[in-house]
C-alpha cells in the first residue's frame, strides 16, 4: 500500500469498531502511528493489538471533558505531538428511541448532543493545541448524509451532525491560516462488520436503500476509511472546510 502518511502521528477516537476500526487499519497500512481512542477500550485494543507497534489504545469517553483532556494528553505523549484526529465517535444506540420532534424524551436528545457534538468540541478543544504546535495539522469529523437530508424520523441524530458540519466549518476558518483544515466525511449507508455479524438489518432496509441509489451495493467502513486516509494526508492540502458525501450517489447535495 502506499506509504503516504509515513511519520504522521494520527488519533481516531471512536476506533474500537465499524469505520474507525476500519480507519485504524487503513493508516496504518499507509505508514502511520495511530492511537485508537474509545468508550469501548476492549475493542479498541482488540484492533490496535492486531496492528502492531504502529498502534496503542486508550479509553476516552466523549461525553466527559476529564476524560477526553486526560486521554488526549496521553496519546500526544505516546505519539510525540499529533498531525491530526478523525473525531469518529457517535452513541448510536439513542437512534433507536430517536422518534421524532412531537414523542421524542428529551434524555434521548441531550444524550446524542451530549457525544455526538458537545464531545466533538470537546475532542477539537483538547487537541487543536496540540496541532498548532506543529504548525498546524487536519481535522476529521464523521458526520452523516443525514446532515443533509430530510427525515421523518431521527431528528436528534440529524440535528448533532448539522451541528457537527457547523463546527467543521468554524474550526476551518478560524484556524485555516495557521496550518489546521477542518473537513467532514458524510457516510450513507455502511453495513460495518458490526452490522452484518449482528444481522439485524432488515433486508427490506438495504433493498430500499438500493432502489433509490444509483449503486449496487451498501457501503463498507473501507470506502469511508479510504477517504479519511486522504484527508488526513498531504494529498488533501488544499481541502478545507467541506463535507465529503461517500455514499455511492444515495444523496446528491447541491
Ligand atoms: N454506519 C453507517 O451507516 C453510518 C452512516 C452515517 C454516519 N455514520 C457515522 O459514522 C461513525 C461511526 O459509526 P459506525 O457505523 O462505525 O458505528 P460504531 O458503533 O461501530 O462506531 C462508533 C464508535 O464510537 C464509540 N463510542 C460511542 N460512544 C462513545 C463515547 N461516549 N466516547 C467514545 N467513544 C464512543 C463506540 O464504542 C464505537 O466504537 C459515527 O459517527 C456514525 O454516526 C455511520
Amino acid at each position: 500500500m502506499d506509504e503516504r502518511l509515513r511519520g504522521k502521528a494520527l488519533m481516531i477516537v471512536g476506533a474500537g469498531t465499524g469505520i474507525g476500526a476500519a480507519t485504524a487499519r487503513r493508516l496504518v497500512g499507509e505508514g502511520a502511528r495511530v492511537v485508537l481512542a474509545d468508550i469501548n477500550v476492549d475493542a479498541a485494543r482488540a484492533v490496535a493489538a492486531e496492528l502492531g507497534a504502529a498502534a496503542t489504545a486508550l479509553p476516552i469517553d466523549i461525553a466527559d471533558e476529564t476524560s477526553v483532556n486526560s486521554a488526549i494528553a496521553q496519546a500526544v505523549d505516546w505519539l510525540g505531538g499529533l498531525d491530526g484526529i478523525h473525531v469518529n465517535a457517535a452513541d448510536l444506540r439513542t437512534i433507536f428511541a430517536d422518534s421524532d420532534a412531537l414523542s421524542l424524551d428529551l434524555a434521548v436528545f441531550d444524550r446524542t448532543i451530549d457525544v455526538n457534538l458537545r464531545g466533538h468540541l470537546l475532542c477539537t478543544r483538547a487537541a487543536l493545541p496540540h496541532l498548532l504546535a506543529r504548525g498546524g495539522g487536519a481535522v476529521v469529523y464523521t458526520t452523516s448524509g443525514a446532515s443533509h437530508s430530510a427525515e421523518p424520523q431521527r431528528p436528534s441524530y440529524a440535528m448533532s451532525k448539522s451541528g457537527l458540519n457547523a463546527l467543521m466549518r468554524h474550526v476551518a476558518s478560524r484556524w485555516g491560516r495557521e496550518g489546521v483544515r477542518a473537513n467532514c466525511v458524510a457516510p450513507g449507508f455502511v453495513m460495518t462488520p458490526e452490522m452484518i455479524a449482528g444481522g439485524q438489518v432488515p433486508d427490506q432496509l438495504i433493498t430500499a436503500f438500493l432502489a433509490r441509489t444509483p449503486s449496487t451495493r451498501v457501503g463498507r467502513a473501507e470506502d469511508i476509511a479510504g477517504v479519511v486516509a486522504m484527508l488526513l494526508s498531504n494529498d488533501g492540502t488544499w481541502i478545507n472546510g467541506q463535507v465529503i458525501h461517500v455514499n455511492g450517489g444515495g444523496l446528491m447535495p447541491a
